[in-house]
């Protein structure tokens, strides 16, 4: 797990003045806020269900994963009043006196509960958000200790899962890189998922922190849902990072790193960072999908023909091991992978 550090939500009510361990001297060097945004591409579930649209839509989710790495998910087929039920959960979680999320914080040892996580020295920098990190699957890796039992209904959101939806969605990218059945029904299934909900409080220094350091996701595809509607996911592309706004309703998905191990670089797992703001605070949810922890994660044979292997293959546990006790630093994670 990560060392033990201060509740943010708790710093920003508390004064108006920023400790130095969250003072980042990169955070400014981003192009502005809402005004200057990428559009990333946007992905159509329902027109994969549809025998007409379906390879149209698949070679559009083609370049997205291959061009962005990024993409929206709009008509994902999760109804409408399951999201808001989330949010509210989540927001009403986040809204619980510190006493009461402090029965659910972070133990030695490991990575769930609320707390912060990637917290590995006593003088590195800190991200301004406070967050509640749960595994949700498979159903025996639940650790309900660390589960909210307020509000009631919390629990139910993190059982029903887009795992199925995750799923469809890895599927379609495993045929669109044409790779046998055989690989597909081993690593390109969703064996573990987790979820990492945040929170990240108004600074009155906003454009001095981050609240969330750069880095790339280490699993296969996150499908992220931003709960309200204050601007903060940057990605990083050419070099410079350019805010991400979601259409309201939909799902920010990327290609994660054991992705881009897998399919040796076809796709690539993209950096991004979170800016806060100095009035609003901001939620999201995000739920991380990775094969079942015994894979071996590694370029695909069939993908290594020709070019050689880019990156070393690894056990998947000894990976996240891995990945668990290191900082947050761009892509130098995946680049320990790399031959
Ligand atoms: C992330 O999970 O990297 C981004 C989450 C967010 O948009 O807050
Ligand atoms: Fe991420």
């Amino acid at each position: 797990g990560s060392l033990p550090v201060a509740n943010v939500q708790a710093l920003a009510a508390a004064s108006r003045d920023v400790p130095e361990r969250y003072i980042r001297p990169e955070a400014g060097a981003h192009p502005g806020f809402a005004d200057c945004g990428v559009d990333i591409p946007v992905i159509d579930f329902s027109r994969f269900l549809d025998p007409d649209s379906s390879r149209d839509e698949s070679s559009k989710l083609h370049l997205a994963c291959q061009n962005w790495g990024f993409f929206q998910l709009i008509n994902h087929t999760v109804p409408k009043e399951v999201i808001e039920k989330m949010k509210l959960d989540v927001r009403e979680f986040f809204q619980l006196p510190l006493e009461e999320k402090r029965q659910l914080a972070q133990v030695t040892g490991d990575v769930q509960g609320y707390g912060q996580l990637f917290v590995v020295s006593k003088d590195q920098k800190l991200d301004w958000a406070d967050v509640l990190y749960l595994n949700t699957q498979p159903a025996p890796e639940r650790c309900l200790r660390f589960w909210p039992t307020q509000p009631l209904t919390f629990r139910q959101a993190c059982r029903r899962t887009l795992k199925n939806l995750a799923d469809r969605l890895l599927e379609i990218m495993a045929k669109n890189l044409e790779l046998n059945p055989d690989v597909v029904t081993d690593k390109f299934k969703v064996g573990i998922q987790s979820i990492r909900f945040n929170y990240y409080p108004p600074c009155p220094q906003a454009d001095k922190v981050l609240g969330f350091s750069q880095h790339s996701d280490a699993d296969l595809i996150t499908l992220v849902l931003q709960v309200n509607q204050v601007q903060g996911l940057q990605i990083k592309r050419s070099g410079e990072w350019f805010p991400v706004m979601p259409l309201p309703g939909a799902f920010i998905v990327n290609v994660g790193d054991i992705f881009e191990i897998l399919s040796n670089g076809r796709y690539k797992s993209i950096e991004h960072r979170v800016v806060v703001n100095t009035e609003r605070e901001r939620l999201s949810i995000a739920t991380f999908h990775s094969p079942q922890s015994h894979a071996m994660i590694g370029p695909l044979q069939e993908l290594v023909r020709g070019s050689g292997a880019r990156y070393k293959t690894v056990n998947h546990e000894d990976f996240m091991k891995l990945f668990f006790s290191s900082k947050l630093d761009g892509k130098s994670f995946l680049d320990r992978m790399r031959y």
